[in-house]
Order: structure tokens, then sequence, then C-alpha cells
């Protein structure tokens, strides 16, 4: 067996603490957390207690960590307008890096990230750890058996999204900041976008989209109906926060197949109940064992995340939530975003030197945005109403 890889983790929030801290030391043989870094002295601080670190294995600066010779893996989690930094640095210094979701809060960001794993020969992992709860897997491993032929449409509805703060000694509201989060519900839970992509197993080609505010006056949607294209088939990504139905349903040409969740609520908040396929033989219920609560469930999808990872850098591969594929993902979200506010589709890739690639959503005031916008109208990402 390999010695244990060494884990430097970059940012004591919520997820970091709650799950990735858990999912490594689940695996002692697999992974050793050998420092820690957050810009918050009191995160920092839970942090190493948390851990049992010695005060010399904790920074206020992450480029400390970075620089630490006995971390093989720099795992970032903190706010993503941040993550592209941290991410070229680490590559630069010959780490390999597990980084949350989203890779970044532009696609521009998220492309020099990519970039800098590729050049200097590390693995860029991405937390797209929805694609390891049990039922994704399973409904996967069905569409490639054949159960309903060839997909021809996805449709994700996520529109029970809790709107959890961030931590409370940071910015807990920095989730409605669309300079750092780059969007709202839809930004957050781009997981809704990634996993209609996994099922249409084609690339997204164009995207159209309506966005609203959940609260008026709002800077970043709590409302997005998206429409993504690939060249023979289609996506209905739908992501809100409230108490809106949640569930997946995936067509092909010889059935479907129907995801249903508690109260016909939202993965991961309401657990996963039953998946019906259907086919011109009838309907029978998949037989798998009911879904876990929120935080049982992400915590297991954490460990298969972490564990992929460390397959795939010991292997040479890419792991499932790969730099490339969350590059992808992104381009779609952000897409989303321009095509709400044009209001006319959009095709991605996007055009590199173009301002929303660039910039994401705080380069759509350099478009020129309908008066009639939904997202002018509802003044979000920085439009006002009447002006840029
Ligand atoms: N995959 C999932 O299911 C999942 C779930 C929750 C969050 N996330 C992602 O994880 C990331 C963090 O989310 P969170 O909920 O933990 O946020 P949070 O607000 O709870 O924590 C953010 C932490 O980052 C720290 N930080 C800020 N700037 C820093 C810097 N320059 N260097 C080091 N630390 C810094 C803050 O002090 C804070 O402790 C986001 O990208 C989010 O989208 C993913």
């Amino acid at each position: 067996m390999p010695a244990p890889l060494r884990v430097g983790i970059v940012g004591c929030g919520n997820v970091a603490l709650n799950f990735h801290v858990p999912a490594y030391q689940a695996e002692p043989d697999r992974f050793t957390i050998t420092a820690l870094a957050d810009t918050t002295p009191e995160r920092l601080e839970l942090g190493r207690t948390g851990t049992g670190l010695t005060p010399e294995q904790v920074h206020g600066d992450p480029l400390d960590l970075i620089a630490r010779d006995d971390v093989d893996v720099i795992d970032v989690c903190t706010p993503q307008h941040l993550h592209r930094d941290l991410v070229v640095a680490a590559a630069a210094a010959g780490k390999h890096i597990l980084c949350e979701k989203p890779l970044a809060a532009t696609p521009a960001d998220a492309a020099a990230m990519v970039r800098a794993a590729d050049e200097a020969g590390v693995v860029l992992g991405v937390v797209h750890n929805y694609l390891f709860f049990p039922e994704i897997i399973a409904a996967r491993e069905l569409i490639d058996d054949g159960a309903i032929g060839e997909v021809r449409t996805v449709t994700v509805d996520m529109l029970g999204v809790v709107d959890s703060p961030g931590a409370a000694g940071y910015r807990p509201r920095w989730r409605h900041d669309p300079a750092a989060a780059g969007g709202g519900v839809l930004m957050d839970m781009l997981h809704g976008v990634y996993l209609a992509e996994h099922f249409l197993d084609e690339p997204v080609e164009r995207v159209s989209a309506y966005v609203d505010a959940a609260t008026p006056g709002d800077a970043v949607e709590g409302l997005a109906l998206c429409r993504l294209e690939s060249a023979r088939r289609a996506a209905l990504v739908n992501i809100g926060w409230g108490f809106g139905p949640g569930g997946i349903r995936i067509n092909g040409s010889k059935g479907r197949m129907v995801l249903r969740y508690r109260d016909e609520g939202t993965i991961p908040w309401a657990p996963f109940e039953a998946m019906a396929l259907t086919t011109e033989s009838g309907t029978e219920t998949v037989g798998l064992p009911p879904g876990q609560e929120l935080g049982p469930l992400v915590a297991d999808a954490l460990r298969i995340t972490v564990a992929d990872f460390a397959d795939a850098v010991a292997a040479g591969r890419a792991p499932a939530g790969s730099g490339r594929a969350a590059l992808r993902t992104l381009e779609a979200t952000v897409a989303a975003y321009a095509s709400a506010a044009l209001g006319r589709s959009v095709d991605i890739p996007l055009p590199p030197d173009g301002p929303v690639h660039r910039q994401g959503v705080i380069g759509l005031a350099e478009l020129d945005i309908p008066a009639t916008s939904s997202v002018r109208t509802r003044g979000l990402f920085g439009l006002t109403p009447n002006g840029s």
C-alpha cells in the first residue's frame, strides 16, 4: 500500500470541517491531514482543535501551507472567487489539487486553473460529489445497460433548495454577493447542471434560461429555469431557493426513469425514495435501499469523492469530477445567466475574449442587455433597471 497522501486544506469553513475533514479521517491508510489554512483566525482555530494539529501546522496565509514540503494535495475549500489564485499557486508548487465546486466564479478563472494543472502535470479534481449518490450511480448504470435506449431528455428539478449561510466568523452572506459567488442559487447548486450533463452524456452546446430574484432587491437570482441543448439531446434544469418540487426524470427512446425524493422534495435535503423504470413491458421499481438524510448522504459521497481523487492521483487518470468537466459545467451555468440577461440562447464555449467568459455575471454589465430582461428589471448582478 502506498504511503497516505498528505493533505493540506485551505479554508476551514462549513464544508471543510463538516465533510472534508471527516472524509479524510475515515481513511487513515490513504490520507493524513498535515496542514490547514484560513484567513479567519476563529475558523482556523476551530479547524486546528477539530483535527488535533499543532500551531505549527496551521497557517493564516494559505501560501505558507502551499509551500510546505509535507503536503502532497491541496484541498481548496474557500468561496469560489478565491479558488483561482490558490489553485494556480498549488499547481506551480507541484501539488495535486482537489477543489470545491464551482471550480471558479468565472470561466476565465476556471480555464486558467485547468491550464495551470496541465502545465504542471498535476491532477486537478473538483468536488462534483452528487455524482456519487447511490441512485445517480444506479441510474447511470441502467442507461449504460441500455434500459431506456438512447437518452433523449433529462429533467432535473431542484426547486426546494435551502439557502444556507456561510460560516458565521467569515461572511455569512457571500453566496448573495455576485462578485464572490458568481451567481445565486444556480451557481451554488450547479450540481444540477453536472447531473444533467452526466445523463445527457454529450457536451452541452447551447443554453437558454430565465432567472429571477427570490427576494426583491437581492443581488443574485433565487430561481433559475434552464434549457441545455447538446447535439441530439436536451435537459431542463430548474433550481430555486424555497419549497418547490424536486426530482429527476430521464426520457429515453425505449423507456423512462423517474427518481423521486421524499414528499417530491429536492436532493439532498429530501432523501431519495424510489426510482421507477418504465418500458414497453410496464413499470418496475428499481431495487435500491432508501436514501439517507443530508448529513450522512453528503458525508458518504465526500468519502467516495476523495477516494476517487486518490485513485486518480495514483493512476495518473482524471477524477470523476475533472477540472475540464468542471470548466464545461461552469460555462453552461454562466451561459444561462447570459441567456437570461440577453433574452436569447447562448452558445458554449463562450468566446474567451468576451466579458462573460472573463468576468462571469459581473461581465453582463458590458453587454447590451434589453430593458425588458428580467435580469435588468430585477436589478440582479449589479445591473440597474435603467442604466448599466
Ligand atoms: N460539494 C458540496 O456539496 C459543497 C457544499 C457546501 C459548500 N461547497 C463549496 O465549498 C466552498 C466553501 O463553502 P462553505 O459553505 O464551506 O463556505 P463558508 O463560508 O462556510 O467557509 C468559507 C471559509 O473560507 C475561508 N477563507 C476565505 N478566504 C480565504 C483565503 N483567502 N484563504 C483561506 N481561507 C479563506 C473563510 O474564513 C471561511 O472559513 C464554496 O466554493 C462552496 O460552493 C460545496
